[in-house]
Order: C-alpha cells, then structure tokens, then sequence
C-alpha cells in the first residue's frame, strides 16, 4: 500500500467510523476498582487500558480507576460488581470460584509450574471454558487474566519443611484452597482483608503471611518479617472482571474494544511483572538485606567446620570472592537496630559481568546484554531462604564449570579451580553448602 492509498483508507476508515457511531453519543463514566498500590503494573496498566478504551470509543466511555481499596476491600468490590455500584474489577481467582468453583483449580499449590505453563493455561481452551462457566452462572463477563507471581510465605522465623508451619498462625485470603493447604501443613489459617496484613503482622495478630515478592515489597512487609521462604506454592493470577450491567448494555463493536484492550492491558502487566521478578532481584535483595535476618551459615554439615573453613579460604585465594563478594556493610536501619550498620554475608557484588556463552540464558537485566549477568548473591544458597537464584545451583559443579564458558569474565578462576586437588574442591563446595 503506497502512503497515499494508506491514507485514503485511513480516511474512509474514519469516515465509516464517525457514521457507525452516529451523532455524538451521551458519555457514560465507568468506575473500575481494584486493591493494589499505584506503583504496581496492575494499576499503571489499568490507567493505560483506560486511555486507550477512551481513544478508541471515541471518548464515550471514561474509565476512572481506584487503586488501594479505595472502594472497598475485595470482597467489598465483589458486591459492588453485583450492585452496579462498581464496573470493572481486577480480583483473584478465589473470590471467583466462591461463585464457580472449577474456576479455582490453579489456585491450589503447585498446579502450575512457571510463567510459560501459566502463559499455556491463559491462552487455552481450558482457561476459555472455565471462565464462560463463570460468565454463565454470574452473567458478569471476564475478559482477561493477569499473572500476579509466584507467592512465598514470610514469618519470624526460619522455615525448612511443611513441619516448620506446625502451630503457625499463617495469613491467608478467605478462600477454601488456602485454608485446606494450611491445614495441611498443620498451621491455623487466620483469614484477614488484604488491606490489614501489615497492622496484623506488627502486632503478632498472626505469625506470618504470604504473597509474591513484589507485593511483599509494595505493602513492606518485610518490615514486620524476618525471613522470606522462597516457597513459590501457587502462581497466582488476578481477572479483569465487567459488570454485566455494563457488558449487557455495550454494543458488539464496544465488547471487541474493551476485550480487546483490557486482554492488551492484561499481557502488558504480566510480562511486567514477570520481568520485575528478574530484573529486581538485586534491588529487592539491597532493600530486604536491611530488614531480614541473615541466614545462619552453617558450621558443621556438610564436611565438617575444618573442611568448610578451608572452603572458604579457597573462595578467596582462588579468586571467587572478586566477584561473589562475601559481606557488604548495610546502610543505617531505622526499623531493625541489630541491622543498622552492620556486616551482612552477601556473597555477591551486585556488580553486572560477562558470562559467555554458557551461563547466557539471554535474560537481559537493565542496561545489561543477553550475556551479561549480575554475580547471582549466594546468600543463604543452601538454605533456599533467600535469594531467589535461577535454579543453577542444583548441580553446584556444572555452575562453577559453566564459568569457564567463551568470552566469558570468569574463565581464570575457573581454571584456578580446576587446578584444586579434589579435596579442595570438595572443600570449597562444601563452604557453598554451608551458605
Ligand atoms: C567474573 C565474575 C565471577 C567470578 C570470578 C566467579 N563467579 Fe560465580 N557467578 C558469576 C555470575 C555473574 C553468576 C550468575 C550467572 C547467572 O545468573 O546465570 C555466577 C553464578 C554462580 C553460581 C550459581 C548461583 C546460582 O544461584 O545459580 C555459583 C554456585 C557460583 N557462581 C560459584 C562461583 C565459584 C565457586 C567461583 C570461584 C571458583 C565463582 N563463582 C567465580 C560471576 C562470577
């Protein structure tokens, strides 16, 4: 298409638009409600959707969005849906399946395995009919699903194993599934609104809660925490709900706009926070340092405290601590005393390298190219508490091999381990165990 024919078309697009839609129609004010802070991708998404809905209706409908449970908490929202009284809603999957159960199913821990399962679940035939159920029984329409992260649960204290949660008052939503999983570990699970986690948490109303890091970042959570448990027992994920007595009212032509905006709005959100969980890492992990107690390293398994401290030796001399960092200072703390000022075990400089071809995996992180990487912290390695590595770790060797791959920062230090005797080496594995 030359640009001429492509602006005559644009043109007579423009025309049959303005002759579809008729004299200027009345404008309708929709309010869209939702919990979530307004640093989150969910509301700044929200805000773009609106935009864009008011653009392509040819300002017809002005979406306004209250973040932050402006209008009520979720279960509030959830009413309001019903009572006309609100529009649009983003609410968990829970809150749905208390009107269709199937709908609940990826609620329940460990049913989705990482993003791209969770990508597969929203785009197939499974997720469309689960959704129609609800549509059908509710007569309000769910246009979009939004990833919300995996959920970790934080608590004052270190948990190993399900037995760790025993007699734990643990935080959860009001919701069948996560009150059947607590039980499960044999926890009691003390139901409280979203928006009262925080007061809850500081004045030991319960033990512990749980939630994906970036909302335990937007609601500081870690500041009534000690620990953060990288469990990641459910992927969680939000829909963008409208009221039937909007969708009952709009046209054809307006459904496959707000569809197809809020389905926009929705993936533009996802992919944020997905990337967010990659990216901020090193961020979060600066921020919690300050607030978290540091995971104990240990002094006799495996290997045995002699083995474990020529281990660490050997991390120096050998020249992994150039990059892996062992302890930073922390800045001063205004909530935790014992963290103020004080030498935290890092194993990390937070500094971006080179890694070459093997440990690429083209995850990108700020200014940095596909080969490059942050030096991944080996805090709390062992201990799985924190941080959240990239899973590399189950085979600690091939890691360390993977260093020596072409064009990459660390090959000499690889080559220096390499020249360890196998009791070295074992040593210095032993010390990462340790961690
Ligand atoms: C030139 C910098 C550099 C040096 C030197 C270095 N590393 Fe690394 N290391 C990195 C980076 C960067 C990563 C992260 C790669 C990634 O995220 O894929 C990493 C990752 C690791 C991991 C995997 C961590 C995880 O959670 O997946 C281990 C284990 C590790 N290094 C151990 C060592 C040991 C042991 C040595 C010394 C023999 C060493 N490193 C020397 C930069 C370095």
């Amino acid at each position: 298409m030359s640009v001429w024919t492509r602006r005559l078309a644009l043109a007579a697009a423009f025309i049959i638009a303005a002759l579809v839609a008729g004299p200027a129609s009345a404008q309708t004010k929709l309010k869209w409600a939702h919990v979530y802070e307004i640093s989150e991708p969910y509301h700044t998404q929200a805000l773009w959707a609106a935009d864009e809905i008011k653009k392509r209706t040819n300002g017809k409908y002005e979406i306004q969005v209250f973040p932050a449970s402006q209008l009520g908490n979720e279960n509030q929202i959830n009413e309001g849906l019903g009572l006309g009284t609100v529009d649009l809603i983003y609410t968990g999957i829970n809150f749905v399946a208390t009107t269709y159960k199937p709908l609940g199913i990826t609620g329940a821990p460990f049913i989705l395995r990482d993003f791209d399962h969770w990508k597969a679940y929203r785009d197939s035939k499974l997720f469309a009919d689960l959704a129609k159920g609800y549509d059908d029984k509710s007569k309000h329409k769910i246009v979009a699903l939004t990833y919300y992260g995996q959920r970790h649960v934080t608590a004052n204290k270190m948990i190993m194993k399900p037995e760790d949660m025993k007699g734990m008052k643990l935080r959860v939503p009001p919701a069948p599934l996560f009150l059947m999983f607590t039980k499960s570990v044999g926890a009691s699970a003390t139901p409280i609104a979203f928006s009262e986690v925080y007061l809850a948490l500081q004045q030991g109303l319960v033990d512990g809660q749980e939630n994906p890091l970036p909302t335990i970042m937007a609601k500081k959570f870690y500041e009534v925490q000690s620990h953060i448990i990288l469990t990641g027992h459910i992927m969680e994920s939000l829909l963008t709900v409208v009221g039937n007595h909007v969708w009952g009212k709009l046209t054809p032509d307006e459904r496959k706009v707000f569809a197809e905006v809020l389905k926009q709005a929705a993936s533009r959100a996802s992919d944020a926070i997905e990337a967010s969980t990659v990216t901020s890492d090193v961020g979060l992990f600066n921020i919690f340092m300050h607030y978290l107690d540091q995971p104990k390293p240990s002094t006799d398994s495996p290997g045995g405290k002699a083995s474990i401290d020529n281990g660490r030796a050997l991390f120096n001399s050998v020249g992994c601590a150039v990059c892996h960092t062992p302890s930073m200072t922390t800045q001063a703390s205004r909530l935790t005393a014992g963290l103020s000022n004080t030498i935290a075990n890092l194993f990390s400089d937070l500094e971006i390298h080179h890694m070459g071809v093997r440990l690429a995996d083209n995850v990108s992180q700020g200014g940095a190219g596909g080969d490059q990487f942050r030096t991944s912290p080996l805090w709390g390695l062992g201990q799985r508490i924190f941080f959240l590595h990239d899973g590399r770790t189950t085979d600690l060797l091939k890691a360390i091999e993977a260093h020596g791959s072409r064009g990459s920062e660390s090959s000499h230090v690889e080559e220096n381990f390499d020249l360890l005797t196998p009791s070295q080496r074992q040593d210095l594995l032993n010390f990462l165990r340790s961690l």
